[in-house]
Parts: C-alpha cells; sequence; structure tokens
C-alpha cells in the first residue's frame, strides 16, 4: 500500500470535526458525497467515540471506523485520527469511580458530560495508554490517516483536580522541583504565617483555606496542573512516536488559555492546531484573537492549522449570536492571514442530540439548505485558490512577551496591591499595536530570538528571573526597542518580592526603581502628560518611581496622588530602547503612543483610517501574500500598489487598477488578498519587515 505524503497538505486544510458514529450508517456515503463536492480534504475523528471503540474493558470494535476511514481515504478525503481519550466511557467510570476528578472544595464531579477524569488518576492513563496502542497498532499505516489528534482541548473543562492522587503528585513534583522538604519550606517561606512543613506529606493541593493561601503554593501548584496534563498528553505522544513514527502528532490548543503553558506543549508535538470561537457578537472579537493566532504561529515559529472553528452560532455562550452573512469567510481568512494553513469546523454535520444540539455546523439541521454550508462552500473555492500561500510565514516586527508564570501568578486572589490581569493588559496593548496595523508575534523568555523584533512589549512581566532579564538586555543593546507594562521585575519564580523591590532584575535596563504600587479606586483617576503636552486619564493604576540620572522622563503624573512623578520613563542602553510604562493608559493614548515609539523603532507603521480593515502579510520569501478584511457590517474601501496580482478578488466589484494604485471596494465582510514579488511596497497601511 502506497502512503501518501502525511503533511503538510499540498492545499490548505479544508473540513472539520466529523462524528459518523453518531449516525446512521445511511448518512455517512450522502454526507462523504457532500464533502467530495465541497472539496474537503481533512477530517477530525472521532473525537468521543471511546464507548464505540471500547466498549467494555479490552473488546475493541473498530470494523466501524476501519469502513469509514477507507470509504474517506477512496473519496481522497484524509483524516486527522483522534485518539479518542477525552472523555472515558461510563463503564471505566463508574468501575473506577475514583478517577473521577474533585474540585477545591472537595466535591467529587461525576460523570454526565465529557472530560470527567482526574488527570493523575493511574486507571485512566492506563487505559488512555492502551486505547492509544489499539488505534496506532490498528491505523498507523492506514492510507487515509494525516495527523493523530491526540485526545482533545485538553483542559476545556477539567485541567486541575484536588483528589489523594493528585496531592501525591504534587509533592512528587514539588521535591523534584525544589530538591527538598528545606527547599519548598525556603522557596515558599513558610516562616509567614506560621507555614513551616515538618514533613513532605503535610503538604496537600490548595484546597479551600480560611485565609489567602501562600502565592508561591498557588503558583506552583498551577505549574503543576500544567505539568500534570503534559504528562498525559506525553503518554500518548510516546506510543504513537514509537508505533507510527511518520505521522505528526498534534493536539487542539485553545488561544491564551490560561491553565496550560502552551510553550511546553507545543514543544513536544509536531505541528500546532487551534480551536478559536471569535464571537460574532463581540465587536472587539477580530482584534483579541488575532492575540491569540500570534501566539500560535510563533509556538513553534511555524505555520499551524485553525482545527475547530464555527461556522455560525456556538452553543455555550449567554447569548450565541450567529454569524452574519460574509463573517464565516472573514474569521476563517483571518486565522490564514495569521499563519494558519488552512480552516476547519466543529462541525461538519449538526448534532440532534446532547449540549451542542444549537451549535451551528457546515450541515445545519437544514443540511445542503443550511446558509453555513453555501457559506462554507464559498470558503472552500477561497482556499483552494490560496494553496501557493501554504508554508508561508507572516511578517512581523513587533512581538509580545507570552509568560504563563506571570498569567498564574496574578489570580485575583493572589494578595497583590489590587487585581491586574495579563490578559485585560495584553488584550489592551494588542489592540493598540492592532490598530497600528501590526500583527503581533509571540515570545517566550528567555528562550525566543528575540533579534527578529525591532519592539517587544511585555503587558506586565509580574515574574522575571534574571534569566529573562538578560534575554531583554541584550535585545535592547542589540538595538531593540522593548515596551514594559506596569507591575513588571516585582517577583521571582518563587514569588518573592525580588531584593530592592520592583522592577528587581529589570532595575539597570530600565533605570528606575519602584517606591510604592499606587493601585487606584474604580472610582479613582490619575492624569498622565505625556512631554508632547498630550494629556490622559490613567486608571486602575499608577507607580510612585525614583528614575536614575540617566532616564528620560516620557511622561509624568499631573496632579494628585503622584503629581510630578515619572509615569513613563526611557533607558536609552546600547543601541536601542527601553521603556516603562507605570500607568494604567486607556487605548486611545496608548495607541498614539505605542505609534510613536514603534515609528521611532523603525517599524513601518501608520494609523489605519479604518480599524475594521485588518491588513496581514504572508511570505514565503519570493511573493507576499497581502491579506485585506474587512470586519466590518459595511464596504470598506483598500488601496493597493498598482501592480499588485489579485489572487482572490472580494465579492462586488473588481478591484480598479489605476496608475495611483490599485482601489478594492470590501463588501461587508469582504476579503481580498494580493500578491506582489517580496520586494514591492504592499498597501498603504501594510507594514511589514523580512521574516
Ligand atoms: C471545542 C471542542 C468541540 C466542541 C466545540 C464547540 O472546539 O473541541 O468538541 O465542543 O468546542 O464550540
Amino acid at each position: 500500500m502506497t502512503v501518501p505524503q502525511r503533511w503538510p497538505l499540498p492545499a490548505m486544510a479544508f473540513g472539520g470535526d466529523w462524528n459518523p458514529d453518531q449516525w446512521p450508517r445511511e448518512v455517512w456515503q450522502h454526507d462523504i458525497t457532500l464533502m467530495q463536492q465541497l472539496g474537503v480534504n481533512l477530517l477530525s475523528l472521532p473525537v468521543f467515540a471511546w464507548p464505540q471503540l471500547e466498549p467494555s474493558e479490552g473488546e475493541y470494535r473498530t470494523d466501524w471506523l476501519a469502513e469509514i476511514l477507507d470509504a474517506l481515504d477512496a473519496a481522497g478525503i484524509g483524516v486527522a485520527l483522534a485518539t479518542g481519550t477525552a472523555t472515558p466511557p461510563a463503564w471505566l467510570v463508574r468501575a473506577h469511580p475514583e478517577m473521577l476528578p474533585v474540585r477545591a472544595d472537595g466535591v467529587r464531579l461525576d460523570f454526565g458530560s465529557r472530560q470527567s477524569y482526574c488527570p493523575s488518576s493511574p486507571v485512566f492513563r492506563d487505559r488512555v495508554a492502551a486505547l492509544t496502542t489499539m488505534l496506532a497498532t490498528r491505523f498507523g499505516d492506514h492510507p487515509a490517516l494525516r495527523l493523530w489528534h491526540v485526545s482533545n482541548e485538553y483542559g476545556d473543562h477539567i485541567s486541575r483536580c484536588w483528589c489523594e492522587v493528585c496531592a501525591a503528585s504534587f509533592r512528587r513534583w514539588l521535591l523534584r522541583r525544589h530538591g527538598s522538604l528545606a527547599g519548598i519550606n525556603a522557596a515558599w517561606g513558610t516562616k509567614v504565617w506560621g507555614q513551616v512543613y515538618t514533613d513532605v506529606e503535610q503538604i496537600e493541593v490548595p484546597r479551600v483555606t480560611p485565609g489567602p493561601d501562600n502565592p508561591a503554593r498557588l503558583l506552583d501548584f498551577e505549574r503543576f496542573c500544567s505539568d500534570n496534563v503534559l504528562e498525559l498528553f506525553r503518554l500518548e505522544l510516546d506510543i504513537l512516536a514509537e508505533l507510527t513514527p511518520g505521522v505528526p502528532r498534534t493536539t487542539n490548543f485553545m488561544g491564551l488559555f490560561h491553565d496550560l503553558d502552551y510553550w511546553r506543549f507545543a514543544a513536544v508535538e509536531d505541528l500546532v492546531s487551534n480551536d478559536a470561537y471569535p464571537d460574532p457578537g463581540n465587536a472587539a472579537s477580530h482584534t483579541d484573537i488575532a492575540l491569540s493566532y500570534g501566539l500560535m504561529r510563533s509556538l513553534k515559529s511555524l505555520p499551524w492549522l485553525l482545527i475547530e472553528s464555527a461556522p455560525s452560532a456556538v452553543s455555550w455562550r449567554p447569548v450565541n449570536v450567529p454569524k452574519a452573512p460574509g463573517q464565516l469567510r472573514a474569521h476563517a481568512l483571518q486565522a490564514v492571514a495569521h499563519g494558519s494553513d488552512g480552516a476547519m469546523f466543529f462541525q461538519w454535520r449538526a448534532a440532534r442530540t446532547g449540549p451542542e444540539r444549537f451549535h451551528s455546523a457546515v450541515l445545519g439541521h437544514r443540511g445542503e439548505a443550511s446558509r453555513s454550508f453555501a457559506e462554507a462552500s464559498q470558503l472552500a473555492a477561497d482556499l483552494a485558490t490560496l494553496a501557493p500561500v501554504v508554508g508561508s510565514r507572516v511578517r512581523s516586527s513587533v512581538a509580545m512577551v507570552v509568560d504563563w508564570d506571570t498569567i498564574w501568578a496574578l489570580r485575583p486572589d493572589a494578595s497583590l496591591p489590587a487585581e491586574i490581569s495579563w490578559h485585560a493588559e495584553a488584550y489592551q496593548q494588542h489592540a493598540a499595536l492592532h490598530q497600528l496595523g501590526l500583527a503581533v508575534d509571540s515570545v517566550a523568555l528567555p528562550d525566543s530570538d528575540l533579534s527578529r523584533y525591532s519592539v517587544v512589549v511585555a503587558p506586565t512581566l509580574y515574574v522575571t528571573s534574571d534569566a529573562q532579564a538578560e534575554a531583554l538586555e541584550a535585545f535592547v543593546r542589540a538595538g531593540g526597542t522593548l515596551v514594559v507594562g506596569p507591575f513588571s521585575g516585582v517577583v521571582n519564580e518563587c514569588e518573592q518580592v525580588h531584593a530592592g523591590g520592583p522592577p528587581g532584575p529589570l532595575r539597570e535596563l530600565l533605570g528606575v526603581e519602584v517606591d510604592e504600587q499606587w493601585p487606584l479606586l474604580e472610582t479613582g483617576e490619575q492624569i498622565v502628560e505625556f512631554d508632547s503636552g498630550a494629556r490622559t486619564v490613567g486608571r486602575f493604576w499608577a507607580e510612585w518611581i525614583e528614575p536614575s540620572d540617566d532616564v528620560e522622563v516620557v511622561a509624568h503624573y499631573d496632579g494628585r496622588p503622584l503629581h510630578d512623578l515619572p509615569a513613563i520613563t526611557c533607558r536609552r542602553l546600547g543601541k536601542g530602547a527601553a521603556y516603562y510604562v507605570s500607568a494604567g493608559l486607556p487605548l486611545d493614548a496608548l495607541t498614539p503612543w505605542l505609534h510613536q515609539v514603534c515609528a521611532e523603532a523603525g517599524v513601518d507603521v501608520r494609523m489605519s483610517a479604518n480599524p475594521w480593515v485588518e491588513v496581514v502579510t504572508r511570505t514565503d520569501g519570493a511573493t507576499d501574500y497581502v491579506f485585506v478584511i474587512n470586519h466590518a457590517p459595511t464596504p470598506a474601501e483598500a488601496r493597493g500598489p498598482a501592480d499588485a496580482d489579485v489572487l482572490l478578488a472580494p465579492d462586488g466589484d473588481p478591484p480598479v487598477r489605476r496608475t495611483s494604485g490599485l482601489s478594492i471596494t470590501l463588501p461587508p465582510f469582504g476579503v481580498a488578498v494580493l500578491r506582489m514579488p517580496s520586494t514591492t511596497p504592499s498597501l498603504h497601511h501594510v507594514h511589514s519587515i523580512e521574516v
């Protein structure tokens, strides 16, 4: 049997989750015929079919799956074969109720939904290994197999469990991390509030306590939980690598998901895939989702795959707004613009039963008559046209530090000066950069190569290690521009405030010392005045800063409580510059200021006249593919170089070529893709650098 090349596909991936096991056999061939009609080339299945694959312990039934895979292969459709381990079957859970997860308040969650397992459970892990081994042995050389889709959305419902098995694993994890009981006591600073442990067995997972918990214990628990799920992931990955070495392995991520450190997850898999559900009811969702797409393409510095998205409404928000006509295409092509080599949906055929019966599907409840089927058909044709884009990279000159230690440590219950969320700060900084037409990559400190970027931003780097500070300093000395947000350099990896106070190891680099954090009440305001004379009302956060002599004050506080103290500083170091922003700036002040900073750093940036039109460039080094996406429900105009080739024309009026340039009218949610040699300057608000 000749096995075709598994991955990458020669074209953009198009398809989605298909659950034929939930449908009678008559539906299978009908669906496959429709898929062929649309040009589907990749399906994820069978994601939740453990009971059908193993109806009782060790009794495997795979003939139905073999029949489906053969039929798909005959139809030329590839499969991201799910290992089916995301939801253990009832027979397993009832035989081993101890494998059910336990909440922090001690309640054991019952069977009746999905992911009803404790990630540490030995019996669950054994059965996962057995099922994965069986599937890899049975189907590892099937010609339809393109990818392994391991489990499903790890942590979506359960990433943390507070049971005794997890407590024992936590203790072992702590001993590995800190070396000894004395190391744990020292790292956690347990002498405060009389928390000293005299035997490691006294250490528990952080359940509900009478008062505030030890922040270092909480942070270590977050790390442990992420590593614990990672161990579960690796269990399957290792089996698959051994039995099917040529088949790439992925698991579907969930954007900027709080619970799991995706840098560590991506490092052990072959392909980054992601599920994205921007809310059509939220006008800003295209901006926020772009930040997570930047993370996806950066995790392995490779193209990634949008493996799940909604054709229209989801079913898990309080109000599930459908996508407007054209929005399916705009959302899917936005992901492609940001580096996805395809667009896939949850799911192919809408479920009539279960909690997701009101979730949209390519085939909604009206089947081929559904609006989403028509819109997906158009997308399929577009993706076919975009085949040359496969494998190309996104141009980006700006990166954001994404660091799970800081994300986890800034918990609302971590006894901080005030609530400050990494996500809120990150979305705010990103919104400003997005408005400047910039596609923002992500970087991990200290490991990522920062030298690719002109500007690196850190919304807040609350947890800062010496190694991270060194990486940032090397970047600045070599000519980079760094923008660090408030409450940075505050604690080390053990949640201990750096000696001498913030910004700790960033002190030299930023040239400031923070005397006190000065959070503002919800009703509080603190005027910030820039050296240009522009004034803005800072909210929620301010700091009392003492700058060193060689630091420029870019903006200062005006009026009480921090009158005349610096609000934003700049330290020139080597060939670069390091800015510290201590204030909570509103978007309308942050955007023009970052515009100036980026421009000074040599980034080709212009305030977009129309914030609803997103321009993102992919390049293979020889050719640039410029995606122009209108995210608004109203038409928009864009202009490109006269000699640009239109690879994908928007619906409606064709682009008009004049000597002054190419005029493009984008209908509501319309998308155009231009193609030009990599050296050609692109649209007036395309800003790109070499990849
Ligand atoms: C995620 C899950 C799917 C489905 C969708 C619904 O992507 O992986 O199984 O529940 O959400 O939006």
